[in-house]
Parts: C-alpha cells; sequence; structure tokens
C-alpha cells in the first residue's frame, strides 16, 4: 500500500470512529432504511433494512434475509439486530460475523407490541399464528411493492425459537400469495432455528437431556418427567392455555432440580438470571420475567430507547421499545403450546426449501425434542433423508475442530450446531454466518 492511501484508508477508519462514537450507528458504506407499516388498523409494525454490505458484490447479487425473534415479544431489531446478527454490537462496535456481509437483512419487530412495534388498542394484540402471519403478509406485500429492486432478490425467512414457529406459519401463506400473485417477491427458503415447532416434543425430553448431561439426578429426573406428564396430558386435551401454564411449572420443577440451570445455554449459568417465582405470582408474569426480560436487558434497553430511537427519528413519543412485549407474550398464551408440525410438512410438500438448524447447549428448544418432531414428518422425502448420513463442518474460526454436523435431502436440511445454545449466532458467530451462506447457496 503506497503512502497517501495508507494515509487515506486510516483517516477512513477516524471517519468511522468518529461516526460510531457518535452513536449514529452507521456502518459506513452500508446503506439502510426503516418505516413503520399500519398492518391492521390501530396496530403498527415496524421494520429496518441493512442493504446488503459485501466485497464480493452488492446488495443486488447477494439474498435478503427476514429475521424473526421469539418470545412472542423479542424484537429483532433490538436483540436480532445489536445481540446477534446486525453490523454492530451493543457497544456499536463492528461485529466479525454480521450477516450483512453476506445478505440484506430485514429484522421485523413482530408481533404487533414486539420491540418499537406498537398497538393503539389493547384488542389490536395478535392471539395466534394465523393473525401473526396474515399481519405479517401485509407487511411484505407494502415493503416488496416498495423496493420492486428486491423482488427478484432470493427471499429467505431466518428464525430463533417462537420466531420459528411464525417463520413456518408466514412462510406458508407467503408462499401462497406469491402463486397468487398477491406478493411479488422470490421467495427461496425458510430456516427455523430452535424453533418452538413442537413445544411438547421439547418440554418431554428436558428430563432425558439434563440427565446425560448431568444435571439431573434420578429423584429430578422422576419430578421433571412427571410434570411434563401433566403438560403431555393437557395438550392432547387440547387444553391448551393450561398447558401453558403447566409448562411454567414444569420449568419450575427443572429449576430446583438443577440448582438453576440457564434455559438458553446449559453450560452458562448466571446467578444474576435465576428467575423463582414469587408468592402469588401468575404463571404469565412468571414466564414473561423468565422469557422476556433476558431479551430487554437494561443495556439494550437503554441504546434501543437512546440513541437509536433518535436515529431513527420515526418512533412516537409515546412508544417506548420493549414496552408493550409482556402483552404480546401474554396475549398468545393460548397459542403457545400448539405444535406446528403440520404447517413444516406443508410447506416441504408444497416444495418449499425448510433448513432446521439446532444448538447443542439449548434446553428449551432442545435437539433431542426437534429430531422427535421431524422424524414424524409425513414428508415423502423423510425416509431418503433418515438413510443417508451426516456430514462435519469445521468450526470456520477453528480449522480442524468440528462445528457442526449437517445433512440435506431434497428441500430439507438439518444442521446440528456444536457449542451453541438457543441463541446460535451469539454463541457461534462464524459458523452461524458460514450456515448463513450455506443454507442462501453462496458456499
Ligand atoms: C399514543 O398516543 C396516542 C394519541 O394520544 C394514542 O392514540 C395511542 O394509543 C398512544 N399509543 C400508545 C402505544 O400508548
Ligand atoms: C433448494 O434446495 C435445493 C436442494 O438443496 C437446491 O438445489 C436449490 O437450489 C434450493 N433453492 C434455493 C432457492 O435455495
Amino acid at each position: 500500500m503506497g503512502r497517501s492511501s495508507a494515509a487515506a484508508a486510516s483517516s477512513l477508519l477516524i471517519v468511522f470512529a468518529f461516526i460510531v462514537s457518535k452513536g449514529l450507528c452507521s456502518p459506513l458504506a452500508g446503506k439502510e432504511a426503516w418505516n413503520y407499516v399500519e398492518v391492521r388498523d390501530g396496530a403498527h409494525m415496524f421494520w429496518w433494512l441493512y442493504y446488503a454490505d459485501s466485497q464480493s458484490g452488492g446488495y443486488k447479487d447477494l439474498p435478503l434475509v427476514m429475521w424473526l425473534q421469539g418470545g412472542p415479544g423479542g424484537s429483532g431489531s433490538g436483540f436480532g439486530n445489536f445481540e446477534e446478527i446486525g453490523p454492530l454490537d451493543r457497544d456499536l462496535k463492528l461485529r466479525k460475523t454480521s450477516w450483512v456481509q453476506a445478505a440484506s437483512v430485514l429484522f421485523v419487530d413482530n408481533p404487533v407490541g414486539t420491540g418499537f412495534s406498537y398497538t393503539d388498542r389493547p384488542d389490536r394484540y395478535a392471539t395466534d399464528v394465523a393473525t401473526v402471519a396474515s399481519d405479517m403478509l401485509v407487511l411484505l406485500q407494502r415493503f416488496f411493492k416498495e423496493r420492486p429492486e428486491f423482488q427478484s432478490i432470493p427471499f429467505y425467512i431466518f428464525s430463533e425459537s417462537y420466531g420459528g414457529k411464525m417463520a413456518a406459519a408466514i412462510s406458508l401463506e407467503l408462499t401462497k400469495a406469491v402463486a397468487k400473485g398477491k406478493v411479488k417477491c422470490n421467495f427461496a427458503g425458510v430456516a427455523l432455528g430452535d424453533s418452538w415447532i413442537s413445544p411438547l416434543d421439547s418440554v418431554m425430553t428436558w428430563g432425558p437431556y439434563l440427565y446425560t448431561t448431568s444435571l439431573l439426578d434420578d429423584y429430578g429426573l422422576a419430578d421433571v418427567s412427571s410434570a411434563a406428564d401433566a403438560v403431555k396430558k393437557a395438550v392432547e386435551k387440547q387444553q391448551f392455555e393450561k398447558a401453558t401454564e403447566l409448562w411454567s411449572v414444569t420449568e419450575s420443577v427443572v429449576e430446583q432440580n438443577t440448582n438453576g440451570v440457564n434455559f438458553y445455554n446449559i453450560l452458562t449459568q448466571d446467578p444474576d438470571d435465576s428467575v423463582t417465582a414469587l408468592a402469588g405470582e401468575d404463571y404469565i408474569s412468571l414466564q414473561a420475567r423468565r422469557h422476556i426480560r433476558p431479551l430487554h436487558r437494561q443495556s439494550l434497553s437503554q441504546l434501543m430507547n437512546g440513541p437509536i430511537r433518535k436515529k431513527l427519528g420515526i418512533i412516537p413519543q409515546n412508544v417506548t421499545w420493549g414496552g408493550q412485549a409482556e402483552q404480546v407474550f401474554s396475549n398468545m398464551a393460548g397459542d403457545f403450546m400448539r405444535p406446528v408440525v403440520d404447517i413444516v410438512d406443508q410447506l416441504l410438500s408444497a416444495g418449499v426449501n425448510v433448513t432446521v438448524y439446532n444448538g447443542q447447549l439449548d434446553l428449551i428448544v432442545d435437539t433431542m425434542g426437534q429430531e422427535l418432531w421431524v422424524k414424524r414428518l409425513k414428508w415423502e422425502g423423510l425416509p431418503g433423508f433418515n438413510q443417508l448420513r451426516w456430514t462435519a463442518l469445521d468450526d470456520p474460526a477453528a480449522p480442524g475442530v468440528t462445528g457442526a454436523f449437517y445433512k440435506t435431502y431434497k428441500n430439507f436440511a438439518f444442521y446440528w450446531i456444536l457449542k451453541a445454545g438457543h441463541m446460535i449466532p451469539s454463541d457461534q458467530g462464524p459458523m452461524a454466518l458460514q450456515m448463513l451462506k450455506m443454507i442462501t447457496q453462496q458456499d
């Protein structure tokens, strides 16, 4: 590098450091856009798009990925963006494993009430995945209409946790809408990360999983199994709200018997995160403390309700990022324990590319539970999939060390991600980025 270009490069770095330190949060070259869509009367959904910013091509040569967070009530524009895959981390430092280097990334705060999304009236929250999907279709229809340059770009939906349940339902509705010409986009596939597709299979495998990883003794295994059996009975009777309540009880039994294992990564335990039921507390508020609050830590809330809200400039004054999250969660309580395995089956038979990826250290959606519902798929390709052996993948950050296994047959793929919990991109960023490239046909 010549003297002058070295000097130019270092002054560029200074400009960049200046921008970041001022909290403007824009990677120098990266183009961004964001807005609200009123998806139903009084129901406002927020989205935030980062155009792909890659040395290997312009955004028109790279896919578009929509990221859906779990909860329900967790915010993609906040948690997914700053804690997992966005261009900057929570300290506004560049993320080396940002997905924006391989795709344009669209964060949508859904269901309505999540993140910066909001409702004007308490009866506007979604109470089932059908509403979640129809709301998203309104948003996508508008998004692709206003940005025709994205209509032909391969569009993928990636998700985490409850986001996967929503992603499955949205993908099916989107497939139908594209076929009818109602949404113009090049839908290329859905990826379900640590996803709540079959809640009962997750709950039923907690005991065996924790037992084999030295986190339950024989008494604990018996206690967890009997709590899980009660969930099973409620689900079998289609008593889904009761099942949600018993799910909460089962989590308390797990906590008591494991000395407070972390549901999101069994090998990391933070005593500050441990949540025990308060006297007289209802189960909804307990579950919100367990599963919504970790997605809204103080440091992230301060960022989103401070510099980010200022930068965005369109957030109504009385809307707080995360302010309606608990209502989002409680309104979905009757939906929470319902499985969507049949929707995944419909996607597969419609020819949609479906990927399941799961973290080895995740408890809440453990891999054992995922294997169970996958083996029950009615998809005609299942016997072929089952006959294959998996393939090992090196961890890109540690060549020679296994980072994952994967297997793909026809339009279905499964990735077993090692040393990762529930939030795979946070735990294994380089591996997650490589998987993104493989799923989107760049590797
Ligand atoms: C914000 O204020 C407007 C106008 O007073 C009101 O209609 C709306 O319901 C409020 N929104 C929220 C989320 O509180
Ligand atoms: C879907 O998966 C098949 C099989 O892996 C692959 O050949 C095809 O290119 C994929 N389609 C897209 C759009 O990624």
